[in-house]
């Protein structure tokens, strides 16, 4: 057995390299651009779910040239599965008002769709001037609910993956490659 966490067992349970992080930055770059000509002559607002969409949001906020407050919420949907339950619990808000100023959510992943239904739902009601998503992976084979994606950097495979900000078993979320974990390392997960 080796120890998850370490290089070894990182290198045991890698499938395959889906988004190299040359690919990533090059898409980040493009998508700051976008959302800054979107947004000229105004201020955002960028809310990150935590915790997987913090290494996107870091990236992503230094391509956008526009004025940028930060907030972050953390929600649960998964509670260390890789089935989403269907119950998003808020275990953060956030700490600004949202109250008129235009909102963009960041995502490392729309799955199901879940988690973002149902956070749009409770933020919609605190009267944002606007709310919008940019999510680093669209991964619309899985979709159980009806959500539109405003933004996002790559349509992902009916898999799951791990790395930049996203889990496995809580590790990995540092590794700066996208990756498909093995069968046998899927397995553990359940
Ligand atoms: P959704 O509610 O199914 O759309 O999923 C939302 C959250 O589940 C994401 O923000 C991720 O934190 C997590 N998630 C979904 N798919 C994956 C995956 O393939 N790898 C790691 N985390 C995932
Ligand atoms: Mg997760």
């Amino acid at each position: 057995m080796v120890d998850p966490g370490s290089q070894e067992h990182l290198e045991k349970i890698i499938d395959s390299v889906v988004f190299e992080a040359e690919e990533i930055h090059q898409k980040v770059v493009k998508l700051g651009e976008k959302i800054t000509r979107d947004y000229q002559g105004k201020e955002l607002l960028v809310i990150g779910v935590l915790r997987g969409a913090f290494m996107f949001m870091a990236d992503l906020v230094r391509q956008i040239e526009v004025p940028i407050c930060m907030d972050f919420m953390l929600v649960s949907s998964y509670e260390n599965s890789r089935e989403t339950s269907g119950i998003v619990r808020i275990i953060k808000d956030t700490k600004e008002n949202i109250y008129e100023r235009d909102v963009l959510i960041v995502e490392d992943i729309v799955d199901s769709g879940l988690t973002y239904h149902n956070l749009r739902k409770t933020l919609e009601t605190r009267d944002p001037a606007s709310l919008a998503v940019c999510s680093l992976l669209n991964k619309e084979a899985n979709r159980q609910v009806d959500v539109e994606v405003d933004y996002y950097g790559f349509d992902s495979p009916d898999d799951f993956l791990v790395g930049y900000g996203l889990d496995y078993k809580e590790y990995y979320r540092e590794c700066p490659f996208i990756f498909k974990p093995t069968v046998e390392a899927l397995r553990e997960l359940d």
